[in-house]
């Protein structure tokens, strides 16, 4: 998850237990000859259990441009699909030009914030005092991801 910084900052280990232990339906991981080339840590929200939250998205740099994040999007939009959840949303900052580039050939929606920043809009103190984001999200009552092209090569 380091690889992913300055955007994803790496957690705890014991939140990695965490997460795989508890929360593995939403929180895959991409493997290539036996590496971890990828991670998606998302959750389904026990206080809206018909939205996933997607909180990191990581790609190994050697690895970026092939399909690993769209093929775990994927499998954790299957699983929202599956249980029945209407909408699937994450949030990045505002100056991460690549993930908002991302999100979009992904299907989701920049959904409108308080200001506009290079085209991206932005809602202030989404994560707290100062710490405003754009949120993305899949409406998924009218659609879904796109279809992984990656997905057998791909997942270990
Ligand atoms: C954002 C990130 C996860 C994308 O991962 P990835 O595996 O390279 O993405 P994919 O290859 O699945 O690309 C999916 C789509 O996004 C678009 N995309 C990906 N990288 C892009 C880039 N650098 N420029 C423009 N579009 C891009 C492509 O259009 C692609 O669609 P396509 O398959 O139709 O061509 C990766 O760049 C990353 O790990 N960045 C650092 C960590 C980070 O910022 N995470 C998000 C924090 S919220």
């Amino acid at each position: 998850m380091h690889l992913g910084m300055s955007f994803v900052r790496p957690r705890t280990h014991s939140d990695y237990w965490l997460y795989a232990t508890l929360f593995s339906p939403t929180c895959p991981v991409a493997i290539i000859d036996d590496d971890v080339v990828g991670a998606v840590i998302a959750f389904r929200s026990q206080d809206l259990p018909h939205e996933v939250y997607v909180q990191d998205v990581v790609t190994h740099p050697e690895h970026r441009g092939k399909g690993v994040a769209r093929t775990l999007l994927a499998t954790v939009n299957e699983y929202a699909i599956q249980h029945a959840c209407t909408r699937m949303y994450l949030t990045s900052e505002p100056d991460n030009i690549v993930a908002h580039r991302t999100w979009l050939a992904l299907g989701f929606v920049n959904i409108p914030g308080d200001r506009v920043e290079h085209g991206i809009e932005i809602t202030t103190d989404v994560k707290g005092p100062g710490r405003d984001r754009a949120i993305y999200e899949i409406d998924l009552k009218h659609r879904k991801l796109d279809q992984p092209v990656l997905h057998s090569e791909v997942l270990g």
